[in-house]
Protein backbone atom coordinates (compact mmCIF):
# COMPACT_ATOMS: atom_id res chain seq x y z
CA UNK A 1 0.00 0.00 0.00
CA UNK A 2 1.42 2.94 -1.10
CA UNK A 3 0.63 6.66 0.99
CA UNK A 4 -0.19 9.82 -0.71
CA UNK A 5 -0.36 13.31 0.38
CA UNK A 6 -3.03 15.98 -1.23
CA UNK A 7 -3.18 19.71 -1.51
CA UNK A 8 -6.21 21.34 -3.13
CA UNK A 9 -7.57 24.62 -1.43
CA UNK A 10 -10.60 24.34 -3.60
CA UNK A 11 -12.73 21.81 -2.14
CA UNK A 12 -15.00 20.67 -5.10
CA UNK A 13 -12.01 19.71 -6.77
CA UNK A 14 -10.71 18.28 -3.68
CA UNK A 15 -13.40 15.83 -3.34
CA UNK A 16 -13.43 14.98 -6.60
CA UNK A 17 -9.83 13.95 -6.14
CA UNK A 18 -10.41 11.88 -3.22
CA UNK A 19 -12.84 10.03 -4.27
CA UNK A 20 -11.04 9.13 -7.08
CA UNK A 21 -7.96 8.06 -4.83
CA UNK A 22 -10.16 6.15 -2.26
CA UNK A 23 -11.20 4.09 -5.53
CA UNK A 24 -7.59 2.77 -6.07
CA UNK A 25 -6.97 0.05 -3.54
CA UNK A 26 -3.21 0.12 -3.82
CA UNK A 27 -3.20 3.97 -2.46
CA UNK A 28 -3.60 5.48 0.72
CA UNK A 29 -4.95 8.69 0.80
CA UNK A 30 -2.38 9.35 3.71
CA UNK A 31 -3.30 13.00 4.24
CA UNK A 32 -5.21 15.88 2.85
CA UNK A 33 -4.25 19.33 3.20
CA UNK A 34 -6.62 22.60 2.32
CA UNK A 35 -3.39 25.14 1.95
CA UNK A 36 -0.40 25.33 -0.06
CA UNK A 37 1.25 27.00 3.03
CA UNK A 38 0.64 23.79 5.23
CA UNK A 39 1.44 21.01 2.94
CA UNK A 40 5.43 21.22 3.74
CA UNK A 41 4.37 20.62 7.47
CA UNK A 42 1.85 18.04 5.84
CA UNK A 43 4.60 16.26 4.39
CA UNK A 44 6.92 16.22 7.17
CA UNK A 45 4.81 14.73 9.84
CA UNK A 46 3.25 12.55 7.08
CA UNK A 47 6.30 11.22 4.96
CA UNK A 48 4.21 9.82 1.71
CA UNK A 49 5.07 7.92 -0.96
CA UNK A 50 3.65 10.25 -3.15
CA UNK A 51 2.35 14.23 -3.31
CA UNK A 52 -0.18 15.29 -5.49
CA UNK A 53 -0.61 18.90 -5.53
CA UNK A 54 -3.46 20.77 -7.35
CA UNK A 55 -2.19 23.84 -9.28
CA UNK A 56 -5.29 25.87 -10.52
CA UNK A 57 -6.37 27.21 -7.24
CA UNK A 58 -3.10 29.49 -7.30
CA UNK A 59 -0.62 28.43 -9.32
CA UNK A 60 2.29 31.16 -7.64
CA UNK A 61 2.22 29.46 -4.17
CA UNK A 62 1.06 26.29 -5.70
CA UNK A 63 4.68 26.07 -7.76
CA UNK A 64 7.09 27.88 -4.97
CA UNK A 65 5.95 25.45 -2.57
CA UNK A 66 6.73 22.56 -4.90
CA UNK A 67 10.09 24.19 -5.82
CA UNK A 68 10.99 24.52 -1.68
CA UNK A 69 9.52 20.59 -1.47
CA UNK A 70 11.55 19.41 -4.32
CA UNK A 71 14.64 20.90 -2.42
CA UNK A 72 13.95 19.65 1.05
CA UNK A 73 12.63 16.09 -0.02
CA UNK A 74 14.38 15.76 -3.59
CA UNK A 75 13.50 11.65 -3.71
CA UNK A 76 9.51 12.47 -3.13
CA UNK A 77 7.96 12.56 -6.53
CA UNK A 78 5.62 15.11 -7.01
CA UNK A 79 2.48 15.24 -9.46
CA UNK A 80 0.58 18.17 -10.27
CA UNK A 81 -3.01 18.53 -11.61
CA UNK A 82 -4.01 21.85 -13.60
CA UNK A 83 -6.35 22.55 -16.25
CA UNK A 84 -3.08 24.85 -17.97
CA UNK A 85 -0.47 23.57 -19.90
CA UNK A 86 1.83 26.37 -19.05
CA UNK A 87 1.53 25.69 -15.26
CA UNK A 88 2.48 21.75 -15.46
CA UNK A 89 5.38 22.28 -17.74
CA UNK A 90 6.65 24.92 -14.74
CA UNK A 91 5.48 22.50 -12.37
CA UNK A 92 8.04 20.59 -13.93
CA UNK A 93 10.58 22.85 -14.12
CA UNK A 94 10.08 23.75 -10.46
CA UNK A 95 10.93 20.16 -9.41
CA UNK A 96 7.24 18.30 -9.87
CA UNK A 97 8.05 14.87 -11.42
CA UNK A 98 4.66 13.96 -13.25
CA UNK A 99 1.68 15.93 -14.40
CA UNK A 100 -1.91 15.45 -15.23
CA UNK A 101 -4.08 17.47 -16.97
CA UNK A 102 -7.50 18.06 -14.97
CA UNK A 103 -10.11 16.83 -15.50
CA UNK A 104 -8.26 13.39 -14.02
CA UNK A 105 -10.22 10.37 -15.54
CA UNK A 106 -9.48 7.24 -13.93
CA UNK A 107 -7.87 5.53 -16.43
CA UNK A 108 -5.41 8.34 -16.04
CA UNK A 109 -5.15 8.54 -12.71
CA UNK A 110 -3.97 4.42 -12.39
CA UNK A 111 -1.78 5.10 -15.07
CA UNK A 112 -0.17 8.03 -13.68
CA UNK A 113 -0.13 6.34 -9.74
CA UNK A 114 1.64 3.26 -11.19
CA UNK A 115 4.50 5.35 -13.62
CA UNK A 116 4.79 7.36 -10.02
CA UNK A 117 4.69 5.13 -7.55
CA UNK A 118 6.57 2.25 -10.08
CA UNK A 119 9.57 4.07 -10.68
CA UNK A 120 10.20 4.93 -7.13
CA UNK A 121 10.66 1.14 -6.39
CA UNK A 122 7.57 0.64 -5.13
CA UNK A 123 5.74 -1.26 -7.44
CA UNK A 124 6.33 -4.75 -5.90
CA UNK A 125 3.99 -3.49 -2.89
CA UNK A 126 0.98 -2.68 -5.26
CA UNK A 127 -1.84 -4.67 -4.52
CA UNK A 128 -5.52 -4.96 -5.37
CA UNK A 129 -7.88 -6.55 -4.28
CA UNK A 130 -5.84 -8.90 -1.56
CA UNK A 131 -3.80 -9.60 -5.03
CA UNK A 132 -0.48 -8.36 -6.39
CA UNK A 133 -2.19 -6.43 -9.12
CA UNK A 134 -2.40 -8.26 -11.99
CA UNK A 135 -1.61 -5.46 -14.70
CA UNK A 136 1.61 -5.20 -12.52
CA UNK A 137 2.80 -8.23 -13.16
CA UNK A 138 1.49 -7.87 -16.12
CA UNK A 139 0.07 -11.46 -16.04
CA UNK A 140 -3.51 -10.89 -16.30
CA UNK A 141 -5.26 -13.18 -19.20
CA UNK A 142 -8.62 -12.98 -20.97
CA UNK A 143 -10.38 -16.33 -21.92
CA UNK A 144 -13.44 -15.58 -24.50
CA UNK A 145 -15.84 -18.90 -24.53
CA UNK A 146 -18.30 -19.20 -27.47
CA UNK A 147 -20.96 -21.31 -28.14
CA UNK A 148 -21.37 -23.05 -31.71
CA UNK A 149 -24.64 -23.51 -31.07
CA UNK A 150 -27.70 -22.85 -28.26
CA UNK A 151 -27.01 -25.06 -25.13
CA UNK A 152 -23.32 -26.75 -26.01
CA UNK A 153 -22.34 -25.82 -22.65
CA UNK A 154 -20.59 -22.27 -23.22
CA UNK A 155 -21.91 -21.40 -20.03
CA UNK A 156 -21.05 -23.90 -18.18
CA UNK A 157 -17.62 -24.69 -19.76
CA UNK A 158 -16.60 -20.71 -18.73
CA UNK A 159 -18.43 -20.89 -15.30
CA UNK A 160 -16.07 -24.05 -14.51
CA UNK A 161 -12.92 -22.62 -15.66
CA UNK A 162 -13.15 -19.52 -13.60
CA UNK A 163 -14.12 -21.31 -10.81
CA UNK A 164 -11.18 -24.21 -11.11
CA UNK A 165 -8.72 -20.66 -11.65
CA UNK A 166 -10.19 -18.48 -8.84
CA UNK A 167 -9.27 -21.80 -6.96
CA UNK A 168 -5.77 -21.33 -6.65
CA UNK A 169 -4.92 -19.26 -4.08
CA UNK A 170 -2.13 -17.24 -6.52
CA UNK A 171 -5.27 -16.06 -8.96
CA UNK A 172 -7.88 -13.50 -8.73
CA UNK A 173 -10.65 -14.50 -11.67
CA UNK A 174 -13.40 -13.22 -12.68
CA UNK A 175 -16.22 -14.37 -15.03
CA UNK A 176 -17.90 -11.78 -17.16
CA UNK A 177 -21.48 -12.46 -18.42
CA UNK A 178 -21.56 -10.80 -21.72
CA UNK A 179 -24.56 -12.92 -23.14
CA UNK A 180 -26.16 -9.70 -22.78
CA UNK A 181 -29.97 -10.32 -23.27
CA UNK A 182 -30.75 -13.87 -22.29
CA UNK A 183 -27.30 -14.70 -19.91
CA UNK A 184 -27.54 -16.96 -16.80
CA UNK A 185 -23.94 -17.23 -15.40
CA UNK A 186 -25.29 -16.26 -12.20
CA UNK A 187 -27.48 -19.59 -12.05
CA UNK A 188 -24.51 -22.00 -12.04
CA UNK A 189 -22.82 -19.48 -9.67
CA UNK A 190 -24.83 -18.15 -7.01
CA UNK A 191 -24.15 -15.53 -5.04
CA UNK A 192 -26.02 -14.02 -2.14
CA UNK A 193 -25.73 -11.37 0.01
CA UNK A 194 -24.68 -8.62 -2.91
CA UNK A 195 -25.97 -5.79 -4.48
CA UNK A 196 -27.78 -6.25 -7.99
CA UNK A 197 -25.01 -3.87 -9.97
CA UNK A 198 -25.26 -5.63 -13.48
CA UNK A 199 -22.59 -4.68 -16.89
CA UNK A 200 -25.81 -2.52 -18.02
CA UNK A 201 -25.06 -0.60 -14.39
CA UNK A 202 -21.91 0.11 -15.38
CA UNK A 203 -22.92 1.16 -18.66
CA UNK A 204 -25.23 3.73 -17.18
CA UNK A 205 -22.30 5.46 -15.42
CA UNK A 206 -19.17 4.40 -17.79
CA UNK A 207 -18.49 8.36 -17.21
CA UNK A 208 -17.90 8.04 -13.25
CA UNK A 209 -17.09 4.71 -13.51
CA UNK A 210 -14.14 4.21 -10.51
CA UNK A 211 -11.95 1.19 -8.88
CA UNK A 212 -15.74 1.08 -5.77
CA UNK A 213 -18.53 0.93 -8.25
CA UNK A 214 -16.88 -1.72 -10.12
CA UNK A 215 -15.87 -3.70 -7.42
CA UNK A 216 -19.06 -3.25 -5.70
CA UNK A 217 -20.30 -5.01 -9.17
CA UNK A 218 -18.36 -7.61 -8.91
CA UNK A 219 -20.29 -10.07 -6.63
CA UNK A 220 -17.87 -12.86 -5.63
CA UNK A 221 -19.26 -16.82 -4.87
CA UNK A 222 -18.19 -17.79 -1.57
CA UNK A 223 -17.25 -21.12 -2.16
CA UNK A 224 -14.93 -20.82 -4.97
CA UNK A 225 -13.66 -17.02 -4.59
CA UNK A 226 -14.97 -16.26 -7.95
CA UNK A 227 -16.29 -13.11 -8.93
CA UNK A 228 -19.28 -12.29 -11.88
CA UNK A 229 -19.97 -9.71 -13.52
CA UNK A 230 -23.82 -9.93 -14.08
CA UNK A 231 -25.51 -9.72 -17.45
CA UNK A 232 -28.22 -6.77 -17.28
CA UNK A 233 -31.34 -8.24 -15.21
CA UNK A 234 -33.67 -6.69 -17.65
CA UNK A 235 -33.21 -8.23 -21.54
CA UNK A 236 -34.04 -4.45 -22.13
CA UNK A 237 -31.08 -3.11 -20.71
CA UNK A 238 -29.12 -4.94 -23.33
CA UNK A 239 -28.91 -2.34 -25.84
CA UNK A 240 -27.30 -0.09 -23.13
CA UNK A 241 -24.41 -1.91 -22.91
CA UNK A 242 -22.16 -0.82 -26.64
CA UNK A 243 -18.61 -2.32 -27.57
CA UNK A 244 -17.13 0.65 -25.78
CA UNK A 245 -17.93 -0.01 -22.64
CA UNK A 246 -17.15 -3.97 -22.70
CA UNK A 247 -13.89 -2.56 -23.91
CA UNK A 248 -13.36 0.31 -20.91
CA UNK A 249 -14.73 -2.22 -18.12
CA UNK A 250 -12.35 -5.38 -19.30
CA UNK A 251 -9.62 -2.89 -19.25
CA UNK A 252 -10.35 -1.58 -15.67
CA UNK A 253 -11.11 -5.26 -14.56
CA UNK A 254 -7.60 -6.43 -15.42
CA UNK A 255 -5.65 -4.52 -13.42
CA UNK A 256 -7.18 -6.21 -10.48
CA UNK A 257 -7.88 -9.80 -12.11
CA UNK A 258 -5.39 -12.30 -12.60
CA UNK A 259 -7.59 -13.96 -14.89
CA UNK A 260 -11.06 -12.78 -17.05
CA UNK A 261 -13.63 -15.51 -18.39
CA UNK A 262 -15.84 -14.01 -20.62
CA UNK A 263 -19.01 -16.18 -21.72
CA UNK A 264 -19.94 -14.40 -24.54
CA UNK A 265 -23.80 -14.54 -26.50
CA UNK A 266 -23.85 -17.02 -29.74
CA UNK A 267 -24.94 -13.16 -31.88
CA UNK A 268 -21.22 -12.27 -32.62
CA UNK A 269 -22.29 -8.58 -31.12
CA UNK A 270 -19.84 -5.49 -32.06
CA UNK A 271 -20.08 -6.40 -27.66
CA UNK A 272 -18.87 -9.87 -28.50
CA UNK A 273 -16.63 -8.84 -31.31
CA UNK A 274 -14.80 -6.56 -28.73
CA UNK A 275 -14.76 -9.13 -25.96
CA UNK A 276 -13.21 -11.58 -28.48
CA UNK A 277 -10.34 -8.85 -29.68
CA UNK A 278 -9.36 -8.36 -26.30
CA UNK A 279 -8.71 -11.86 -25.11
CA UNK A 280 -5.80 -13.87 -25.31
CA UNK A 281 -7.65 -17.35 -26.16
CA UNK A 282 -10.91 -18.06 -27.80
CA UNK A 283 -12.47 -20.92 -26.66
CA UNK A 284 -15.10 -22.45 -29.15
CA UNK A 285 -16.94 -24.93 -27.36
CA UNK A 286 -18.92 -27.44 -29.43
CA UNK A 287 -20.63 -30.78 -29.85
CA UNK A 288 -19.54 -33.90 -32.03
CA UNK A 289 -22.67 -33.40 -34.21
CA UNK A 290 -23.28 -31.81 -37.71
CA UNK A 291 -25.07 -28.32 -36.97
CA UNK A 292 -22.09 -27.76 -34.34
CA UNK A 293 -19.64 -28.70 -36.35
CA UNK A 294 -20.53 -26.99 -39.25
CA UNK A 295 -20.91 -23.78 -37.31
CA UNK A 296 -17.58 -23.91 -36.05
CA UNK A 297 -16.32 -23.78 -39.67
CA UNK A 298 -18.47 -21.17 -40.21
CA UNK A 299 -17.39 -19.31 -37.26
CA UNK A 300 -14.07 -20.00 -37.67
CA UNK A 301 -14.32 -18.35 -41.62
CA UNK A 302 -15.91 -15.47 -40.44
CA UNK A 303 -13.60 -14.69 -37.35
CA UNK A 304 -10.71 -15.04 -40.09
CA UNK A 305 -11.68 -12.20 -41.76
CA UNK A 306 -10.36 -9.74 -39.05
CA UNK A 307 -6.88 -10.33 -38.43
CA UNK A 308 -5.63 -12.05 -35.40
CA UNK A 309 -8.89 -13.69 -34.35
CA UNK A 310 -9.52 -16.97 -35.85
CA UNK A 311 -5.35 -17.86 -34.55
CA UNK A 312 -6.59 -17.28 -31.22
CA UNK A 313 -9.32 -19.98 -31.75
CA UNK A 314 -8.96 -23.31 -29.88
CA UNK A 315 -12.08 -25.70 -30.48
CA UNK A 316 -13.06 -27.58 -26.98
CA UNK A 317 -15.66 -30.77 -27.44
CA UNK A 318 -17.91 -30.79 -25.05
CA UNK A 319 -20.28 -33.77 -23.62
CA UNK A 320 -18.02 -36.05 -25.07
CA UNK A 321 -19.56 -39.56 -25.08
CA UNK A 322 -23.08 -38.39 -24.83
CA UNK A 323 -25.44 -40.80 -26.85
CA UNK A 324 -27.80 -38.14 -27.69
CA UNK A 325 -25.10 -35.99 -29.33
CA UNK A 326 -22.41 -38.02 -31.03
CA UNK A 327 -24.26 -39.23 -34.07
CA UNK A 328 -21.42 -41.26 -35.13
CA UNK A 329 -18.77 -38.64 -35.37
CA UNK A 330 -15.30 -39.85 -34.38
CA UNK A 331 -12.97 -37.13 -33.45
CA UNK A 332 -10.56 -37.50 -36.47
CA UNK A 333 -13.60 -37.43 -38.89
CA UNK A 334 -14.81 -33.68 -36.86
CA UNK A 335 -10.84 -32.29 -36.86
CA UNK A 336 -11.00 -32.96 -40.63
CA UNK A 337 -14.37 -31.30 -40.88
CA UNK A 338 -13.33 -28.45 -39.06
CA UNK A 339 -9.93 -28.32 -40.58
CA UNK A 340 -7.88 -27.28 -36.95
CA UNK A 341 -7.28 -29.69 -34.36
CA UNK A 342 -9.60 -30.55 -31.45
CA UNK A 343 -7.81 -28.42 -28.51
CA UNK A 344 -9.58 -30.36 -25.03
CA UNK A 345 -12.60 -32.91 -24.76
CA UNK A 346 -14.80 -32.13 -21.82
CA UNK A 347 -16.85 -35.35 -20.76
CA UNK A 348 -20.42 -35.63 -20.64
CA UNK A 349 -21.51 -35.74 -17.31
CA UNK A 350 -24.81 -35.11 -16.46
CA UNK A 351 -25.09 -35.93 -12.57
CA UNK A 352 -22.48 -33.80 -11.78
CA UNK A 353 -23.13 -30.72 -14.26
CA UNK A 354 -26.89 -30.37 -13.36
CA UNK A 355 -26.25 -30.92 -9.90
CA UNK A 356 -23.44 -28.41 -9.50
CA UNK A 357 -26.28 -26.23 -11.66
CA UNK A 358 -29.09 -26.66 -9.57
CA UNK A 359 -26.55 -26.13 -5.94
CA UNK A 360 -25.52 -22.54 -7.77
CA UNK A 361 -21.70 -23.95 -7.11
CA UNK A 362 -19.07 -24.47 -9.38
CA UNK A 363 -18.36 -28.14 -10.02
CA UNK A 364 -14.26 -27.99 -8.23
CA UNK A 365 -16.78 -26.99 -4.90
CA UNK A 366 -19.45 -29.33 -5.90
CA UNK A 367 -18.09 -32.16 -7.39
CA UNK A 368 -14.67 -31.74 -7.48
CA UNK A 369 -13.68 -35.64 -8.01
CA UNK A 370 -15.94 -36.08 -11.02
CA UNK A 371 -14.63 -36.79 -14.68
CA UNK A 372 -15.90 -33.28 -15.98
CA UNK A 373 -14.13 -31.20 -12.84
CA UNK A 374 -11.22 -33.31 -13.92
CA UNK A 375 -11.02 -32.40 -17.61
CA UNK A 376 -11.95 -28.88 -16.62
CA UNK A 377 -8.61 -28.65 -14.80
CA UNK A 378 -6.88 -30.41 -17.48
CA UNK A 379 -8.06 -27.69 -19.73
CA UNK A 380 -6.40 -24.80 -17.61
CA UNK A 381 -3.11 -26.94 -17.25
CA UNK A 382 -3.11 -27.11 -21.26
CA UNK A 383 -4.13 -23.48 -21.79
CA UNK A 384 -1.07 -22.13 -18.96
CA UNK A 385 1.36 -24.77 -19.84
CA UNK A 386 1.40 -26.48 -16.41
CA UNK A 387 1.97 -30.30 -16.70
CA UNK A 388 -1.72 -32.14 -17.39
CA UNK A 389 -2.17 -34.30 -13.89
CA UNK A 390 -5.63 -35.09 -13.59
CA UNK A 391 -7.41 -34.99 -17.16
CA UNK A 392 -7.99 -38.46 -17.59
CA UNK A 393 -9.45 -39.18 -20.71
CA UNK A 394 -9.26 -35.77 -22.31
CA UNK A 395 -6.73 -34.90 -24.76
CA UNK A 396 -3.16 -34.81 -23.03
CA UNK A 397 -2.71 -30.61 -23.36
CA UNK A 398 1.10 -31.39 -23.71
CA UNK A 399 2.95 -28.75 -25.52
CA UNK A 400 -0.09 -26.65 -26.42
CA UNK A 401 0.77 -23.92 -23.76
CA UNK A 402 -0.83 -20.65 -24.63
CA UNK A 403 0.98 -18.66 -22.04
CA UNK A 404 3.86 -20.27 -21.04
CA UNK A 405 4.43 -21.71 -17.90
CA UNK A 406 4.29 -19.13 -15.03
N1 LIG B 1 -20.19 -31.75 -19.89
C1 LIG B 1 -21.50 -31.77 -19.68
N2 LIG B 1 -22.11 -32.89 -19.25
C2 LIG B 1 -23.42 -32.94 -19.05
N3 LIG B 1 -24.24 -31.90 -19.23
C3 LIG B 1 -23.72 -30.75 -19.67
C4 LIG B 1 -22.32 -30.62 -19.91
N4 LIG B 1 -22.08 -29.35 -20.32
C5 LIG B 1 -23.27 -28.73 -20.33
N5 LIG B 1 -24.26 -29.55 -19.95
C6 LIG B 1 -25.70 -29.23 -19.86
O1 LIG B 1 -26.10 -28.67 -21.09
C7 LIG B 1 -27.06 -27.67 -20.88
C8 LIG B 1 -26.63 -26.39 -21.59
O2 LIG B 1 -25.43 -25.92 -21.00
P1 LIG B 1 -25.05 -24.39 -20.94
O3 LIG B 1 -26.16 -23.58 -20.39
O4 LIG B 1 -23.74 -24.32 -20.31
O5 LIG B 1 -24.92 -24.11 -22.50
P2 LIG B 1 -24.80 -22.72 -23.26
O6 LIG B 1 -24.05 -22.97 -24.50
O7 LIG B 1 -24.29 -21.69 -22.34
O8 LIG B 1 -26.34 -22.44 -23.56
P3 LIG B 1 -27.01 -21.06 -24.06
O9 LIG B 1 -27.07 -21.20 -25.54
O10 LIG B 1 -28.34 -21.07 -23.41
O11 LIG B 1 -26.14 -19.96 -23.61
C9 LIG B 1 -27.20 -27.49 -19.39
O12 LIG B 1 -28.36 -28.15 -18.95
C10 LIG B 1 -25.98 -28.15 -18.83
O13 LIG B 1 -26.24 -28.70 -17.57
MG1 LIG C 1 -25.01 -19.78 -21.88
Amino acid sequence: MQRIAIVDPTESTRESLRTLLLGVDFVWLEAECARYEYFFEVIQASMPDLAIVALDANKEKALQMIGQLSVEHPNLPILTISHDHQALLQSLQKGAKYFLTHPVGLEDMLAALRRSLGEHGSSNDIQVGGNTSARQTGASSMIAVLGSRGGVGTTTLAVNLGATLAADPANAAALIDLDLSLGDADIALEVNGFENISIADLARNIERLDMNFLRRAMAKHEGSGLAILRHPLEIAEAGLVHEQHVERVLNLLKISYTHLVLDLSKSLLPTDLMALRMADVILLVAQLELASLRNVVRLVHCLSGEENLAEKVRVVINRQGADSVEEGISLKKAEEVIGKPIFWQVPNDTKSVIGARVAGHPLVKFAPKSRVQQSIQGLVQALYGKPVTAAADAKTGKGWGLFGKR
